[in-house]
């Protein structure tokens, strides 16, 4: 099967200068869009064609089509950041797509390349640059590349046909609130993913199942909901569309993937980050008792979340049946600062990138 390269349709009204600026001046999360998009199609048969780069439009679906009915969707999310010679590069898409793969395998959808992957997310870049936010303020450019089962019909069945898309956004700090730490709802009776699930594949239902629990963290007053496992209700997996680091000290644990936790690229990102900058970085089962004990003994002095939207947030509050207890003084804590400074200054490049993370366009 042929990789299909992507023939550019410019917009012939994209936004003006003005309007663009005025949204990166204050662009939110997710609110935005840019002015392209590219679309690729899959048919049985005929394998990935019709690579197009086109102006960002609503797209025309029958009532029908099997993702309306059926969730055969899966999606990413990555960055692309100014630098400071005022290029562009991404971070580490190569990650997203080899996550793109293995969510696509637990949906039975077709594989994209890694490198039509890539080369989509780069032409969409490339062709939107203006829309990266300025070099050196909080600001990015996110990048959602997603694909639907766009077979017509009821059967539940894998489809025979699939559309790839990616869109754009500017974004801002995830939660309005940037740094200050985030109140979290450990929730003990709702679970996210169930072993053998679908825990581990980036698609919308996951995300789904976690808006009721998200809701029921709200009217509790928490930012965002902590899920356990889902056999003993003991082991602390995720929170509703992040990952969770632990500090001991010099030590920084994340929970182990145990099949049910999304392989965060910033999860995998600080493993890395942490080790540079000499800390002890280990993946290791957590359960929430443990939490609260060392929290309460002062062994567990921060917790953070992490995520490509979410960066790097700090937890402030935290909530369960039985009690709650302060992390840290409700300020963000010196190491979670220093990681979080360390992996922006890698992706804004502003640090040497020892990794090889950066994409430069
Ligand atoms: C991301 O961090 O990119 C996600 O997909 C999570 C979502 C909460 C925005």
């Amino acid at each position: 099967m042929t990789t299909p390269t992507i023939e550019l349709k410019p917009s012939a009204h994209p936004l003006s200068a003005a309007e663009r600026e005025a949204i990166l001046a204050n662009p939110g999360f997710g609110r935005h869009f840019t002015d392209h998009m590219v679309t690729i199609k899959w048919t049985e048969g005929r394998g990935w064609h019709d690579g197009q780069l086109v102006p960002y439009a609503p797209i025309s679906l029958d009532p029908a089509t099997t993702v309306l009915h059926y969730a055969q969707e899966i999606f990413e999310g990555l960055k692309a950041y100014r630098q400071p010679d005022g290029s562009v590069a991404t971070f580490r898409p190569e990650k997203n797509a080899e996550r793109f793969q293995r969510s696509a395998r637990r949906l039975a959808m077709p594989e994209l390349p890694v490198e039509t992957f890539i080369e989509a997310c780069d032409a969409l870049v490339a062709q939107d640059q203006a829309w990266v936010p300025a070099h050196g303020g909080e600001e990015s450019l996110y990048l959602r590349p997603f694909m639907i089962a766009t077979e017509v019909g009821l059967g539940v069945k894998p489809a025979n046909e699939y559309l790839f898309l990616v869109i754009a956004s500017p974004a801002g700090a995830y939660f309005p609130g940037g740094v200050k730490p985030v109140s979290i709802w450990v929730s003990e009776d709702r679970v996210r993913a169930v072993p053998g699930g679908m825990g581990d594949a980036k698609t919308g239902g996951n995300y789904a199942a976690s808006l009721l629990a998200q809701a029921e963290a709200a009217a509790k007053g928490c930012d965002q909901v902590c899920y356990l496992d889902a056999v003993e209700h003991t082991w602390v997996e995720e929170l509703g569309g992040m990952n969770l680091y632990f500090v001991y000290g010099n030590k920084i644990v994340t929970p182990a993937l145990s099949g049910s936790i999304l392989e965060g690229v910033t999860r995998d990102s600080l493993l890395g980050v942490a080790r540079d900058l000499g800390y002890e970085a280990v993946e290791e089962r957590v359960s929430v008792e443990q939490w609260q004990r060392d929290s309460e003994n002062g062994t567990l002095t921060e917790v953070f979340a992490c995520g490509t939207a979410a960066v790097i947030t700090p937890v402030g509050t935290v909530k369960r049946a039985s009690g709650e207890w302060q992390q840290g003084g409700g300020e963000p804590g010196e190491v979670t600062l220093r990681l979080r400074q360390a992996l922006l200054d890698i992706q804004r490049g502003t640090a040497e990138d020892k990794h090889g993370w950066m994409r430069k366009l």
